[in-house]
């Protein structure tokens, strides 16, 4: 070890001294103050004691040679052992992913994952015991002391900052000049609350606008004309769709509300249409569960959902037939349509939004605006 490391003996002694240096202390002696620029007393104590440095019983003793000839055996071993597994990992890997059309399927995954997990584990894990052998029985053990210098200044110097800084402090006049000092920190103040400003670059506040899509502005104005609901046109041909064009149970189709390209400015058509843009499903009646409070919100079994996922806003898109779920291709949350939408997997925390619908002469129509917000679930706040 490093002379440095050596325990000091302290102003207020130790053993040595005479004096008792923690004890004091304890004791009721009074409690020493520590002057500005002086050592800290926890520099005086080395964590371990010279005794504790010395090396361990048996560390550095050398095995005799039969000893060592067994464990040079059982590496080896360990050692063949590794290899084995890696030479059968690379040969299933290569015999299994050839044979019968791949790794495709849930079971042929499972097999899969079983041995080439299970061959590589145990390569990793021969190989590992057979080095942590090697080295605790074959190589000399012996303490490693990394030297360091001292990481405090030294006396000095912290005795040359205190008094440099006391010297500064009397020459400013802070203490004995009460207008500067207040008026030096009242100027500070502003730049500990410029960072709240900051805040202003995070852009308007959402207010009610999230609570609402252009569904609610069509259907009033197709009742103001005295209809039941506005029209559901589809998204890119524009055309309004008939409840016989979307007989075929297991369908999905992209809508949007009629109009949305005429009475809406032109520089705010992405906006709606990302808002409104609705998925419309044809779920075969029998399996169709319509929600408490919902039931007349479908036509034969075809509803219609937000297609903004709840989780992060991604479209959910995917829409699977035979298990009808709705799926978001981001990050995998699935919604089933038989069932008002509800989250059955993924990060997702709430189901789809319903739009309700019904019929007018021969056309699917919503009867009105979404009853939530759609989206991810932090614009509920909006
Ligand atoms: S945005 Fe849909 S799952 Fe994340």
């Amino acid at each position: 070890m490093s002379d440095d490391n050596k325990e000091t003996p302290g102003p207020e002694g130790s053993g040595e001294s005479g004096e008792p240096r923690e004890g004091a202390e304890r004791e009721g002696a009074p409690r020493r103050e520590r002057v500005v620029g002086t050592p800290s007393p926890a520099r005086e104590k080395a964590l371990l004691a010279e005794d504790d440095i010395s090396a361990p019983a048996g560390v550095g003793e050398q095995l005799d040679e039969a000893s060592m000839k067994r464990a040079e055996r059982i590496v080896a071993t360990l050692f063949m052992v590794a290899f084995a597994a890696s030479v059968a990992f690379i040969a299933y890997f290569i015999g299994w992913s050839g044979r019968d059309g791949g790794m495709h399927g849930v079971v042929r995954a499972r097999e899969s994952n079983f041995w080439l997990g299970g061959t590589m584990a145990l390569s990793f894990l021969a190989m590992a015991a057979g080095v942590t052998i090697w080295v605790r029985r074959l190589m000399t053990s012996k303490p490693i002391v990394q030297e360091r210098h001292e990481l405090g200044a030294d006396e000095e110097s912290q005795a040359a900052f205190a008094r440099d800084f006391m010297e500064g402090a009397e020459d400013s006049g802070i203490t004995k000049r009460p207008l500067l000092r207040r008026t030096l920190l009242l100027a500070a103040a502003p730049l500990g609350l410029a960072p709240l400003v900051l805040l202003r670059d995070l852009g308007p506040l959402p207010e009610k606008r999230l609570r609402h899509t252009y569904w609610g502005e069509a259907v009033k104005r197709a009742k103001s004309e005295g209809k039941k609901g506005v029209r559901l046109v589809v998204d890119g041909t524009h055309r309004p769709l008939r409840v016989s064009d979307f007989a075929s149970p297991g369908s999905m189709i992209t809508v949007l509300p009629e109009g949305i390209e005429e009475h809406v400015p032109e520089d705010e058509v992405l906006t709606q249409n990302a808002k409104a843009v609705t998925i419309l499903i044809n779920v075969p009646e029998d399996q169709f569960k319509p929600a408490k409070g919902r039931e007349n919100w479908h036509v034969n079994g075809i509803v219609a959902y937000s297609k903004v996922c709840t989780h992060v806003g991604c479209p959910a898109a995917l829409y699977e037939q035979t298990t009808h779920h709705i799926l978001c291709p981001c990050h995998q949350s699935t919604f089933d349509a038989t069932d008002a939408a509800k989250v059955i997997f993924g990060p997702a925390a709430r189901a789809l939004p319903q739009l309700p619908l019904s019929e007018e002469d021969g056309y699917i129509i919503a009867t009105s605006d979404y009853h939530e917000p759609v989206g991810p679930s932090f614009w509920e706040r909006g």
